[in-house]
C-alpha cells in the first residue's frame, strides 16, 4: 500500500509496516526541547519535560513491534556544559522518571540499560538508575538503553585503556584485538549496532552519539522536534528504514 505521510492515520501506516523487516536496534537522538519550549516562551526546561511523553509513545511502540532493542540519546558528555540549572532539571525529570515508570518497564517485561559514564551523575540518580537496572534484568522483551553522560570518543578511549590493560596483564596479546574483540569492550557489548538512527529537529550531525557502533547505521533525521515525536512520525521513521538499499560496501 502507498499512502501520502500527511493524510495517513497511524493505523494506516502501521498496516505498512514490515514485520520482517524491522530494525533489531533503533538508536534516537532526542533533539529539539529546548526550541520546542523557546518557540512557545516556555523556559528550556518545559521542553525536557514535554519531550517525557515522546519517550512513552516511542518506548510503547517498540515493545509493540517486538524491535530488540532502543537505544536513547538522553543526556551526552557535552550536555555537562549547560546552565546547572538546566542540568538539575534534567538530573531530576530522570530521576523522577525512574521512580514512576518502572514498575510499568518491569509489567511490560522491558529490561533497562545504561550506556556512558555514569559515574558522573549525581549519586541519588546513579542509585534509582541501578535499582531500576537492577529490577527489570531478567526481563525478556524491549532492551530500553538509556545513554547518560555518555560520549562516543570518551567511549572508545575506555575501550583502549581497558584493551591495553588487558595485554598489560597477559590476558590478551596484541594480535588478538581486532574489530569483534574490541566490541566486547564497548558499553553495547551483546548488543546488535543501531541498523536504524533517527534524530529529530533537523540537525544533520552525530553530535558523539555511538561513534563506533553508527558505522553502518542508517540515517533518519527529521525536522519534527522531540516533543512532537509521535508514533506516527517512529512509523514514519521506520517506513523510510524499510524502502532502504543497505549494501555495507557490496553491490
Ligand atoms: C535535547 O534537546 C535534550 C538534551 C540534549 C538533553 P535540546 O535541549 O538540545 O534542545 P535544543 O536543541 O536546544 O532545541
Ligand atoms: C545531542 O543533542 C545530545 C542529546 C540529544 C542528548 P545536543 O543538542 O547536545 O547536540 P548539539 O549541541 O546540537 O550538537
Ligand atoms: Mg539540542
Amino acid at each position: 500500500m502507498s499512502i501520502s505521510s500527511e493524510n495517513a492515520t497511524e493505523q494506516d501506516l502501521m498496516s505498512c509496516i514490515v514485520k520482517e523487516n524491522l530494525p533489531r536496534h533503533v538508536a534516537i537522538t532526542m533533539d529539539g526541547n529546548g526550541r520546542w519550549a523557546t518557540r512557545r516562551d516556555l523556559p528550556r526546561t518545559e521542553g525536557h519535560k514535554a519531550g517525557v511523553k515522546s519517550v512513552k509513545s516511542a518506548v510503547e511502540l517498540c515493545g509493540e513491534l517486538e524491535i530488540m532493542v532502543l537505544t536513547l540519546y538522553a543526556f551526552s558528555s557535552e550536555n555537562w556544559k549547560r546552565p546547572a540549572l538546566e542540568v538539575n532539571a534534567l538530573m531530576n525529570l530522570l530521576l523522577e522518571q525512574l521512580k514512576e515508570e518502572t514498575p510499568e518497564l518491569n509489567e511490560k517485561n522491558i529490561q533497562l540499560k545504561a550506556i556512558g559514564d555514569l559515574s558522573k551523575l549525581p549519586g541519588k540518580v546513579t542509585r534509582e538508575l541501578n535499582r531500576s537496572m537492577k529490577i527489570t534484568r531478567n526481563n525478556t522483551g524491549l532492551i530500553l538503553n538509556l545513554a547518560l553522560s555518555y560520549g562516543g570518543r570518551q567511549e572508545i578511549v575506555r575501550v583502549t585503556q581497558s584493551i591495553a590493560n588487558d595485554v598489560n596483564n597477559g590476558k590478551i596479546k596484541i594480535k588478538d584485538i581486532n574489530e569483534k574483540l574490541f566490541s566486547k569492550y564497548l558499553y553495547t557489548a551483546g548488543l546488535p549496532d543501531p541498523d536504524l538512527i533517527i534524530r529529530t529537529s533537523g540537525e544533520m550531525r552525530i553530535s558523539n552519539f555511538l561513534l563506533w557502533q553508527l558505522a553502518y547505521s542508517e540515517i533518519y533525521v527529521t525536522d519534527t522536534l522531540w516533543p512532537d515525536f509521535s508514533k506516527k512520525e517512529f512509523l514514519l521513521a521506520l517506513l523510510s528504514y524499510q524502502k532502504r538499499n543497505r549494501r555495507f560496501g557490496g553491490v
